[in-house]
């Protein structure tokens, strides 16, 4: 049975809070710039809402949920799209038993009531109209207004909100006064080679080290170039090669270099397979030889 609360004498279902196996490794940096930013040190301070940008797939959705489960908190992930309306951020009416209409409390709306926190996922892809419907949210008034149900809802004190986007892709141009409260900005970087191994050995215990180290080196050489492929590209290329290993009869444990090539082709594309480890040399002197190569050398003569 869902919970339900009433305000203002209207009735609201509540939406459950996320539940996953999700935590955080490597870099604590990001963890405690929003732990800052969600701090409050005084009576007359409010929560900050931060931003998190950075690439797809460098674990933005990864970093708001496990820091909020690490505060002890209940988060609630709100997946924005660019059909998202005002009425679904908030309250929306649904038919129930009877004929009777009663209205859901969004993600959003859920985690505002109960004093969770509510990661606005991908937020770079709602319209401005729906925006508009949070700015008192995320200023001093601390509330929301659903024109469908017909009420003003007071955030719970404990009430934390934070924003992903995506730095590369933006569906539509968010207005200066609702950036302005959005803040502050907290960028996720290509993790480092010690961390990036971390994280593919977290998301893929079952893995052997030898291949996690080799997938890393093609991490880190794809990063080296500014290649936009992710943690997430890795993991996938990862699961992809286990699977098709364990088609193969020969012995499974051991690194099939040419197998993958193959996976990554599979999840990016061949060009990607220069900066793996097996062909990367050969790479490095393609790009000494390369006419480019010289006409840069003259250029910094
Ligand atoms: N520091 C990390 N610790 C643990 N897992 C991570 C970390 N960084 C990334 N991952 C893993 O990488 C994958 C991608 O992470 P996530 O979905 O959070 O990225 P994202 O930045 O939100 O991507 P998108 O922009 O596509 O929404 C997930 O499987 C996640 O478990
Ligand atoms: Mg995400």
């Amino acid at each position: 049975m869902s919970e339900k609360i009433t305000v203002s004498g209207i009735e609201l279902i509540l939406t459950e809070p996320a539940d996953v196996n999700m935590d955080w490794v490597g870099n604590e940096d990001p963890i405690n710039e929003l732990k800052a930013a969600w701090l409050v040190v005084d009576d007359n301070d409010l929560p900050l809402n931060p931003r998190i940008l950075g690439k797809p797939g460098v674990g933005k959705t990864t970093l708001a949920y496990a820091t909020g489960k690490r505060m002890g908190k209940d988060v609630y992930i709100f997946q924005c799209t660019m059909d998202t309306r005002p009425e679904d951020l908030l309250i929306s009416p649904v038919i129930a038993s009877g004929n009777q209409i009663a209205y859901v409390a969004s993600s959003l709306v859920s985690a505002i009531l109960k004093g969770g926190v509510c990661l606005l996922d991908e937020g770079n892809r709602m319209s401005e109209k729906s925006w508009a419907s949070l700015a008192p949210l995320m200023d001093k008034r601390r509330y929301i207004e659903s024109i469908i149900a017909g009420i003003r809802i007071y955030a719970h004190e404990d009430f934390r909100l934070c924003v992903t986007m995506n730095s590369d892709s933006s569906t539509y141009e968010i207005p200066e006064y609702i950036q302005s409260r959005l803040q502050p900005k907290i960028y996720i970087e290509f993790p480092n080679r010690a961390d990036e191994l971390k994280i593919l050995k977290y998301n893929l215990p079952f893995a052997s080290d030898e291949i996690l180290e080799y997938c890393v080196d093609f991490l880190q050489n794809s990063h080296n170039h500014d290649e936009p492929y992710t943690v997430r590209d890795g993991i996938n290329i990862l699961r992809y090669y286990m699977k098709s290993r364990e088609l193969q009869e020969e012995k499974k444990e051991s690194l099939n270099k040419e197998q993958f090539d193959n996976a990554t082709i599979h999840i990016l594309e061949e060009a990607a397979t220069k900066y793996c480890p097996n062909n990367y040399e050969e790479f490095l002197k393609q790009l000494q030889k390369s006419p480019l190569r010289d006409i840069f050398d003259d250029y910094e003569d």
